[in-house]
């Protein structure tokens, strides 16, 4: 089979297209054959080496769905077939967290306080024709969901599902996103509109400011503008009950100053950068919370699909491509001016 692979950590030239054997499928696991793949950064991260302890040759590939094809010895309730989706997170399913349905915080994870704990990561992803992966990471796709949008929920759709979750949205509040026209921006908006709240997405140009008022922001806001100032401009002087910011050093303190008394900041990443400086004092003074989460849980992904198939959620998708044009959507992935996500064709 063929398999996106590299043997030196880098940039997306380190990537080349091998022949590989297809995997079989051990004890507890499925053969996954493989339909559509999300590009994401956290793909970007492991080709560069942000992981310098993965084993080479390694394929990438966090977020994919596709058709079961076999399975492993002890595996029940799944056959040959069935239209799936790939949960990316890695978990046991046993321990104080799983058994809490907090998947995402497993104490299974090696390096929890660093690292997230992705299928991709620790063993081959799904840039391939095929994956074998644990079986209690499968979910069930919905018959009238398509493979290429579904390709989008595992990760992206996840994540904001849980960080807004974890930002406890009341209907009426005002949510702000960050990089709303990206992977997790997109999705954040949508949810945030399907909790009650009024949406804010902050945005880099006038095409994604017209793709998320598509989407049903109320506000878009463009981030050369003084975003803290427009989000008091809307909202009586008062602020954002919830910023939303997967961006990291760049954002922090327009985000922080952007926020309402008693408001919840939330992120799950740190595309720009590592470290920010808290104002201690006016964290307390304005009763503010900063509020970390990654991933999501199988019962969240339920969820996520349960929007998507009733067409409550539109994955945004900014651009497809084919297997073999992998570099291409890399080069897409790192442009600045997308509207939403890079999906690759593996097997339509
Ligand atoms: N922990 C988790 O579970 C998890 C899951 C998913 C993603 N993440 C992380 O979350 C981050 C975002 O992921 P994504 O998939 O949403 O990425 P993405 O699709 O590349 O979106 C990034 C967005 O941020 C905007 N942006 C980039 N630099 C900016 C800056 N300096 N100031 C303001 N806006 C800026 C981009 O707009 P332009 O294109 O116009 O620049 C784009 O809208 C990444 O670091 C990713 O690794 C974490
Ligand atoms: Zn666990």
């Amino acid at each position: 089979m063929r398999a996106w692979r590299f043997d030196s950590f880098g940039g997306a030239d380190k990537l080349y297209l091998a022949e590989v054997e297809r995997p079989k499928p051990a004890s507890g696991e499925v053969l996954v054959r493989v339909a559509y793949a999300g590009v994401n950064p956290v793909d970007r991260s492991i080709i560069s080496g942000r992981f310098q302890w993965i084993r080479l040759p390694h394929t990438p590939g966090a977020e994919f769905v596709g058709t079961v094809e076999d399975v492993g010895d002890g595996v029940g309730g799944v056959e040959a077939g069935e239209r799936v989706l790939v949960m990316p997170n890695l978990f046991c399913g046993e321990c104080y967290y799983c058994s809490r349905g907090e998947e995402s915080s497993c104490l299974t994870n090696p390096n929890i306080e660093r690292e997230p704990y992705l299928l991709a990561i620790h063993r081959d992803g799904g840039w391939a024709e095929w994956v074998a992966v644990p079986s209690r990471n499968l979910m069930r796709l919905p018959d009238n969901l398509d493979f290429r949008e579904a390709s989008t929920l595992p990760v992206d759709g996840l994540t904001a599902w849980h960080l807004l979750r974890r930002a406890r949205p009341q209907p009426g509040e005002l949510v702000v996103v960050m990089g709303a026209s990206g992977g997790v921006g997109s999705f954040a908006v949508q949810f945030a509109k399907i909790y009650g709240c009024g949406v804010v997405g902050v945005v880099g140009g006038e095409a994604q400011a017209r793709a998320l008022l598509e989407l049903g922001a109320d506000y878009v806001v463009d981030r050369s503008e003084d975003i803290a100032h427009f989000v008091r401009s809307v909202n009586g002087g008062r602020g954002a009950d919830i910023v939303v910011d997967p961006l990291g050093s760049a954002t922090w303190k327009t985000s922080f100053l952007s926020l309402a008394p008693m408001g919840r900041y939330v992120t799950c990443g740190v595309l720009t950068g590592t470290t920010a400086e808290l104002d201690i004092l006016r964290l307390y003074s304005m009763q503010a919370e900063v509020i970390g989460s990654t991933v999501g849980s199988r019962w969240e992904m339920q969820r996520v699909l349960e929007l998507a198939s009733k067409n409550r959620v539109k994955p945004l998708i900014d651009s497809t491509y084919k297997f073999e044009e992998l570099k291409s959507a890399f080069t897409r992935l790192n442009e600045h001016g997308r509207s939403g996500k890079v999906v690759l064709e593996v097997k339509g």
